[in-house]
């Protein structure tokens, strides 16, 4: 069921704390506090804070990977943590994560072919998945064609690709179920500036192409700033500013905002 005028994304007041011993006692690191946020339908929230802020976690909790301390998240209106096996199947469908090591990710046994078409054969049971070998075939190669790569790839392994090549083998995997939205942490930070803006042009098109909705992690402002319709700032686990990503870095209201802004160059990306 479409929920309309609902956020696809609904995170309220999450916070999430890991145990950790001093001395003899056990004490509590809170590393997300009271966050609440929302990702609406067809936009780019970029979400941007130092190493440490909480931004992998949040996404995590949003996953349904993490389990929040206090909170709750729905995402397309099902809550995360209380959806049936049933449903979280169907969101596992509509939300794809795209993470930042690129080789980490792939599978070095596999071929691109089943790597890209691995999600389908997981969701085979459902309505309008063909899972025989002339449909997934067929299947890769639009997959592929989507990301800039071609046939070629197919019976190739994750060790035969640049860094930049398998990120693409990512994000087609991650849109084999044609999900509605990417979680996307910090997808080109591990790749060279140049390798990476392609990457980021790539994902632009992607959401234009399909109207995709995108989380898009970063601790860079002017990535973020490039490719989100609004910004979430994270400091130390809190949210300290959320705005419409030209307004705030125009008129940035948080000294850590600002700081933000300060501490990263432009970046050589364009249209
Ligand atoms: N499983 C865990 N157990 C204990 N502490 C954790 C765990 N996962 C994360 N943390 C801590 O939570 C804090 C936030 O980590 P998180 O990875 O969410 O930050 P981040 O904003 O994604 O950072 P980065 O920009 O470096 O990716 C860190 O201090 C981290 O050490
Ligand atoms: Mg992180």
């Amino acid at each position: 069921m479409y929920h309309l005028g609902m956020a696809l994304v609904e995170v309220n007041a999450i916070s999430k704390s890991y145990p950790r011993r001093a001395g003899l006692r056990t004490e509590f690191k809170t590393v997300v506090e009271d966050v609440s946020l929302t990702v609406e339908s067809g936009e780019t929230l970029g979400l941007v804070g130092e190493s440490g802020s909480g931004k992998t976690t949040l996404a995590r909790i949003i996953l349904g990977l993490v389990t929040p301390s206090r909170g709750s998240v729905r995402v397309d209106g099902i809550d995360v943590a209380r959806a049936s096996g049933a449903e979280l199947h169907r969101l596992r469908r509509q939300m794809q994560p795209v993470f930042q090591d690129p080789y980490a990710a792939l599978n070095p046994r596999m071929r691109v072919l089943e790597i890209v078409t691995e999600p389908l054969l997981i969701h085979r049971h459902e309505a309008g998945i063909k899972t025989d070998r002339a449909s997934l075939r067929a299947k890769a190669i639009e997959l592929l064609r989507e990301v800039g790569l071609d046939e070629s790839a197919l019976p190739r392994h994750p060790h035969e690709f640049s860094g930049g090549q398998r990120q693409r083998i990512n994000i087609a995997r991650a849109l084999a179920l044609r999900p509605r939205l990417l979680i996307l942490d910090e997808p080109v930070s591990a790749l060279d500036v140049s390798v990476g803006a392609q990457i980021v042009n790539l994902l632009r098109r992607l959401q234009r192409e399909h109207g995709l909705t995108y989380l898009f992690i970063s601790h860079s402002m002017p990535l973020v700033r490039y490719l989100s319709t609004r910004i979430a700032v994270m400091e130390r686990g809190r949210l300290v500013e959320t705005g419409e990503a030209l307004e705030l870095c125009a008129h940035p209201k948080e000294a850590y905002t600002r700081q933000l802004i300060a501490a990263t160059p432009e970046l050589p990306v364009g249209a």
